[in-house]
Parts: C-alpha cells; sequence; structure tokens
C-alpha cells in the first residue's frame, strides 16, 4: 500500500493559542518499503504518524493510500489497515493477550479462528505465557514489543513504528529490526519507522524523511541521503548537530 502526504499542515490549539506542528509536509512511501523519519526531538514525527491514523486531523494538504484520500476510509478500517506503535503504549483494560486479541475481536466473525496470543508474543521474542499479565506491570521495552504484537495481531497493511527499539537492548532491537524487515518482504508490509538512530535507519531503510521544525526538509533515496545529504539541514543532521532549536 502506497502512502503519499502532501503539503499536510496541522495546528493544535492550546487554550488561546493556536501552534502550527506540521508545516506543509510531503513525503511519498513506497508500497512494501521501510521509510525512516527522521529528526531533532519536537519537529513532528510523532504528530505526522498521528495524522496518518486519524488520531489527529489536518487542515491542510492531503494523505493518500493508494490514491484515496484516507478521510474517506472509514477510521475504523483505516485503523486496522494502519497499525500504529506510540512511543509510549497504551493499553486496553485487560491483560496482555486480551490486548492482543482485542482488534481480531472486533472484525474477526468466527471466534474460533482467532489466533492464540501467544504466537504474537513468541514472534516478539517475549514469555507466551505472560498473556495473562496485566501489561501495565512489563517494562517500557516489553511493553513497546506487547504493542507491536497487538499491532501484528491486526494484520496490518501499514506499520506506523514511533521509536520502537528505544527501549530494547541490542539483542532484542536486532531481533525486532529483522522481524520487521521480513515482514516487509514477505507481506509487503509499507513501514514508516521513527528513529533517533541514524546507524539503525542505515541498516533498514530504503528512504528516509528529515523533518526538521514541523518541515520536510529532505526526503528520499536512503542511501543517497547517508552519501551525501543535498541540504544544510541533512548535512547538520548527519553531523549530530541539527538541534530542536538551532
Ligand atoms: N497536544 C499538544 N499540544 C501542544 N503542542 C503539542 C502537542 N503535541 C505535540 N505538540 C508540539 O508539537 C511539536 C512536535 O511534537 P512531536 O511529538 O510530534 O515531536 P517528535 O518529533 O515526535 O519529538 P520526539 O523525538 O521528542 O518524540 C512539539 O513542539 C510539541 O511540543
Ligand atoms: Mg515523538
Amino acid at each position: 500500500m502506497k502512502i503519499e502526504i502532501n503539503k499536510v499542515s496541522l495546528s493544535i490549539q492550546q487554550g488561546i493559542q493556536l501552534t502550527e506542528i506540521l508545516k506543509g509536509v510531503s513525503l511519498g512511501v513506497h508500497s512494501g518499503s521501510i521509510h525512516a523519519l527522521l529528526g531533532p526531538s519536537g519537529s513532528g514525527k510523532s504528530t505526522l504518524l498521528y495524522a496518518i491514523n486519524r488520531l489527529r486531523e489536518i487542515q491542510q494538504g492531503e494523505i493518500t493510500l493508494d490514491g484515496k484520500d484516507i478521510r474517506k476510509i472509514n477510521v475504523y478500517e483505516l485503523r486496522r489497515r494502519i497499525g500504529l506503535v506510540m512511543q509510549k503504549p497504551i493499553f486496553f483494560p485487560g491483560t496482555v493477550g486480551e490486548n492482543i486479541l482485542y482488534g481480531p475481536n472486533l472484525w474477526v466473525k468466527d471466534k474460533s479462528a482467532l489466533t492464540d496470543p501467544r504466537y504474537y508474543l513468541e514472534m516478539v521474542r517475549l514469555d507466551p505465557n505472560w498473556v495473562s499479565r496485566d501489561p501495565n506491570t512489563l517494562s517500557g521495552g516489553q511493553q513497546q514489543r506487547v504493542s507491536l504484537a497487538r499491532t501484528l495481531a491486526n494484520n496490518s497493511e501499514i506499520l506506523l513504528l514511533d521509536e520502537p527499539t528505544s527501549a530494547l537492548d541490542a539483542q532484542a532491537c536486532e531481533h525486532l529490526e529483522t522481524l520487521i524487515t521480513s515482514l516487509c518482504t514477505e507481506r509487503k508490509l509499507t513501514v514508516i519507522w521513527v528513529t533517533h538512530d541514524v546507524l539503525q535507519a542505515k541498516r533498514i531503510a530504503q528512504d528516509v524523511t528529515l523533518l526538521y521544525q514541523g518541515r520536510s526538509v529532505e526526503h528520499g533515496d536512503a542511501m543517497h541521503f547517508f552519501s551525501g545529504p543535498r541540504t544544510d539541514e541533512g548535512r547538520t543532521y548527519l553531523a549530530g548537530k541539527l538541534g530542536e532549536r538551532s
């Protein structure tokens, strides 16, 4: 599934003040590829992911899936097709297993056809016996993986991953990179992966967008970006010097 983001602007009202968070952001994500979304803290990466699955509404521009405006797709259907792994996961009340089956329970009519949630826990290398645990009793990295397992159980066509490895150790991180890369190839998943880790982006991504202060300042092929960014912001970012307010 191809995603096009075309001149998207999004403002958030805070009291009497309206702050423009995204300012004419444009980028395209090829079907079956991993697109790394980079940028300093506060540049609008999470907000852009929220806009794509309509947790936030855009005021200008357009976001399309295979050419269709996302506002013309039923929002529940949209969120089933676009899985979001949030930076700080939020769980429904209930066990790990109930959280994983929450989505499938809504749309699988024959309950005997539901996949055992242990299968998804094994996929993300968590103890399958944790199905009966309260997810809020897990560590940050474990919660991130339960959140990913829940998204995988939904059979989404698009994954929006917001720093999914920020709380993982090197081994768990490597496993997750391999898992997502192979799912991408096998199931033709389209992935937007937010990361602050430039080496990770180099390992996983075919394309890259650099967001800076709400603007998409550079966008294109990952190899080209990492070997020779075209913009001052791109060069400054790769030198590790593009700050929140510089
Ligand atoms: N609910 C909100 N109300 C007001 N401002 C907000 C809100 N959510 C985000 N912002 C502002 O929007 C900007 C972008 O935030 P966002 O969370 O999208 O950044 P980010 O690139 O994901 O940063 P990080 O790398 O730290 O996660 C920030 O300046 C932030 O303060
Ligand atoms: Mg964020």
